[in-house]
């Protein structure tokens, strides 16, 4: 048992950036060793402060990148499509109309929560106080704030997403009850225990540390709250797998280019992230099959008229990530791509 706990710690370690055994090593243990190898340590430590220099050189990169997509491509995004920025849920191979889409929308939340066993009657288990972890412009913050009559507070990298998500708030008369702020969620500007449903809607994949994603998660969670992550992830590797294939990780890269996303992780690596932080009652399922009309939908709508002249008037990013979204397509047809939901709780104690 323990053999297999730590090959599985040391399978997390190397995914996931965190550092292995060797390099945890106690100073006291350090201390010990000859000077030859002090000299060796020196440049150990000095490799591994340049390489996390380099780290986070990229990961700051990578956040301005969301950023400034957010900022440039959210008011079109809300023109054509609404306050909801993710994946409607259809039923499976359904027929449907573009004006179909804002309801599956909406239908993908209820769905979430109903995963994640979240009862809307009984009062007394209802969330009070929700956090909504890369909030866009406060679509799910304001549905699940007037659902619960919930205090609700969103985060974003996006300055121009809390602007949008605070003006639509006002407007429906919800700025009492949410509350948007730029906070990165991999370090969010909450206290431990804070809400009791810790909300990610379709933002995990632009993560690039999903272990810090997750223990943020967590560490938010009040005792006994659930965590609801529902998230593009590759398919789950076989055992005999060490990673995708080359033309798989080809697709997925130019993906990740066009909408500022990381490499990504399987549904099985979140739930193995989550039971290494002794979190409970975790469940995943894959919604690919629910989802399958959206990005035909989201093409569609872009290749009208006001869909072209909106595109061409938003900026490069935005026509960047329009030109990929048939390779979301080819990815979600080649069983690559999943659309997942990973649910846990946190332990009372
Ligand atoms: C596809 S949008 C989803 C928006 C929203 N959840 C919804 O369903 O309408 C992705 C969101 O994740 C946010 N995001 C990405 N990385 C983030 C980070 N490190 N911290 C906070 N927000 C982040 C983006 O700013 C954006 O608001």
């Amino acid at each position: 048992m323990s053999s297999l706990l730590s090959t599985w710690g040391s399978r997390l370690r190397l995914r996931f950036g965190l550092p292995t055994s060797s390099e945890r090593q106690s100073p006291a243990v350090v201390a010990e060793r000859p000077l030859r190898a002090s000299a060796r340590g020196t440049r150990t430590t000095v490799a591994r402060a340049a390489r996390s220099t380099r780290e986070e050189v990229e990961v700051e990169r990578l956040q301005r990148g969301i950023a400034e997509l957010y900022d440039e491509s959210s008011g079109v995004w809300e023109d054509i499509w609404g306050d909801h920025m993710h994946h409607g849920f259809y039923d499976s191979n359904a027929v449907v109309s573009l004006s179909d889409h804002r309801s599956a929308q909406i239908r993908m939340i209820e769905e979430a929560l109903r995963f994640a066993s979240l009862p809307a009657e009984d009062k007394l288990k209802t969330p009070r106080t929700i956090v909504d972890v890369g909030c866009g412009i406060g679509g799910s913050s304001r549905y699940l704030a007037r659902k619960y009559g919930a205090q609700c507070q969103g985060i974003t990298l996006s300055p121009v997403q809390v602007q949008m998500a605070q003006a639509l708030a006002a407007e429906q008369g919800l700025a009492d009850k949410v509350s948007f702020q730029v906070a990165d969620a991999l370090n969010q500007p909450f206290s431990d225990g804070q809400f009791d449903l810790v909300w990610s809607m379709e933002s995990g994949e632009h993560m690039p540390d999903k272990m810090k994603f997750v223990s943020e998660l967590a560490r938010v969670a009040a005792p006994g709250a659930r965590i609801i992550i529902v998230t593009w992830c590759h398919r789950d590797l076989a055992p005999s797998e060490e990673s995708l294939r080359p033309k798989e990780k080809e697709l997925l890269n130019k993906i990740c280019n066009a909408f500022y996303l990381p490499d990504w992780c399987s549904s099985a690596d979140y739930v193995d992230l989550l039971r290494s932080l002794s979190l409970e009652d975790i469940k995943a399922a894959d919604w690919s099959e629910y989802v399958a009309p959206f990005w035909p939908a989201v093409i569609k709508t872009a290749l009208t008229w006001k869909g072209l002249t909106s595109l061409l008037r938003s900026g490069w990013k935005t026509i960047k990530g329009a030109l990929v979204m048939p390779l979301m397509i080819e990815g979600y047809k080649k069983d690559l791509i999943k659309f997942s939901i990973i649910t846990c709780r946190k332990p009372e104690k």
